[in-house]
């Protein structure tokens, strides 16, 4: 174990998305989001993927778990009072897009909405916690998915520079660290969140995904242009999801999939914001998933754009890791972040099948850190379990601490491996509603939220024994484990 230290100024907190923690999904002007109509259950993707799916509500059937979230709208003053008592010096929020924009494409923002980010942000300052804001975080306007077909459609392009203009001159002077899209790769594998798409919209047309990606990334320049008009020392990032993906042997065919892998899923995003242009691999990565580039519409200015903004960190999620075998067709899958894979014998996996990896996050600290040699920043990663309160509402979470700690010596190691790494700011930091699952029931946090699966409960907050170790682990800089 090494006892290299963390930096003096290094990061720590914790991260949370809008639309999985906020509710009042209609106060105060707020427009619905995609993810207000996302049923909940296991099979919440699937049953957006339904070829007649029409992006309409069936509240006799379904429970919409984002309608409420954990009430952090009316409850936000007491969970940012309790972060700032673990100690921490950032927190990494969303703003929620139909909260500014309740249609996507108006063309002045709502006032009320922005009155709950200013309230949100001086909390934040009144405790000196830096705020991490991500700008989009899986939340489009449901219009501009049901009227524009979500970001296959260029016209998102200019509704989303309006926004990203709004927030960022109304903000830049208070908040310095910033990211464009959540989870940009994640369309990848699950296009619903990110880009609006499911199977009733051109989901299945590989063609769509990429198309949108291109657009999401002339977008997602044309954010940094603005912030680093109003501010060059602002630091805008990209954000994508990681999984360290391994080939399952040294058979040399396995080892080409697993590079392929590593292509499509974790880099290829990444290498469009970091270094400004489309990788070598475009052409043979388009044509393994029967897109042609003259397929795509894209103009040289946009290009230009791209190249002249890049983003100026990478910020990612790390959850789990992933294995690459592709000579048999009987091997045994895991879950996983809805990715799912190969089943790595050597590592456990979480009560919902995410494999457990402290090392493969070391490995993507360096691997993200070598290929693109900018700093790099922990922005998701945690254990999302079954959480059993006692009767006075404690939740003894060692299993929850022994996967971060384990995670975090795995930061500390890489560090002493040279990596310049941010901060670290895990998931959930109070417990909220399942992205891909709709559940309460899978908790991540350092405070339990009393409610459950239907909505119910008192949403009292009570700290969890993580609570009390992460307070110790920031107030020591990392030093006490
Ligand atoms: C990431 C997302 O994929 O993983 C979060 O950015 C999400 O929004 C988190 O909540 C954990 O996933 P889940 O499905 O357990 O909530």
């Amino acid at each position: 174990m090494t006892t290299t230290k963390f930096p003096e100024n290094f990061l720590w907190g914790g991260a949370t998305a809008a639309n999985q923690l906020e509710g009042a999904y209609q106060a105060d002007g707020k427009g619905l989001s995609l993810p207000d109509i996302m049923p909940q259950g296991r099979q919440r993707i699937e049953i957006m993927n339904d070829p007649q799916f029409d992006f309409s509500m069936d509240e006799s059937k379904y429970v919409y778990p984002n309608h409420v979230g954990i009430d952090h709208y009316h409850h936000f003053k007491e969970d940012i009072a309790l972060f700032a008592e673990m100690g921490f010096k950032c927190y990494r929020f969303s703003i929620a897009w139909s909260r500014i924009f309740p249609q996507g494409d108006e063309t002045e923002p709502n006032a009320a909405g922005l009155k709950f980010y200013d309230e949100l942000i001086d909390e934040c300052l009144k405790y000196k916690i830096e705020p991490v804001i991500t700008i989009s975080h899986y939340e489009l306007p449901l219009n501009l998915v049901k009227t524009y077909g979500g970001w296959k459609n260029k016209k998102l392009i200019g509704f989303f520079e309006r926004f990203a203009q709004v927030v960022l001159n109304r903000y830049h002077d208070k908040v310095k660290y910033w990211m464009t899209f959540n989870e940009i790769n994640s369309a990848a594998h699950f296009p619903v969140m990110s880009q609006g798409l499911v199977v009733a919209n051109g989901a299945n047309n590989r063609k769509n995904i990429y198309q949108a990606w291109h657009n999401q990334f002339v977008a997602s320049s044309k954010a940094v242009k603005i912030g680093h008009e109003l501010d060059p020392n602002l630091q805008i990032g990209c954000m994508i999801l990681y999984a360290t993906t391994y080939s399952y042997d040294a058979n040399p065919v396995n080892q080409l999939a697993a590079l392929q892998a590593n292509q499509a899923n974790n880099f290829f995003c990444a290498d469009v914001q970091v270094r400004g242009h489309y990788p070598a691999y475009t052409k043979s990565l388009l044509a393994r998933e029967g897109v042609a580039l003259s397929d795509l519409d894209y103009t040289q200015e946009e290009l230009d754009l791209i190249a002249k903004y890049p983003v100026d960190y990478i910020g990612f999620s790390y959850y789990m890791s992933s294995v690459v075998e592709v000579t048999k067709d009987d091997n045994d899958t895991v879950a996983g972040n809805l990715i799912g894979g190969v089943k790595n014998p050597f590592l456990k996996a979480s009560d919902w099948g995410w494999q457990i990896d402290p090392t493969g996050l070391r490995i993507a600290l360096n691997e993200l850190s070598d290929r693109y040699q900018k700093p790099v920043f922990v922005v998701e990663n945690g254990l999302g379990a079954v959480d059993e309160p006692d009767a006075n509402h404690y939740v003894a979470d060692d299993y929850r601490i022994d996967y971060l700690r384990e995670h975090i010596e795995a930061i500390r190691s890489a560090i002493d491996d040279g990596v310049d790494v941010m901060g670290y700011t895990p998931w959930g930091c109070i417990d909220l509603v399942s992205a891909s699952t709709g559940e309460m029931a899978k908790r991540y946090g350092f405070i339990y939220v009393d409610e459950d699966n239907a909505g119910q409960g008192t949403f009292k907050r009570y700290k969890k024994k993580s609570f009390d170790w992460y307070q110790q682990v920031i107030a020591t800089n990392g030093d006490n484990l």
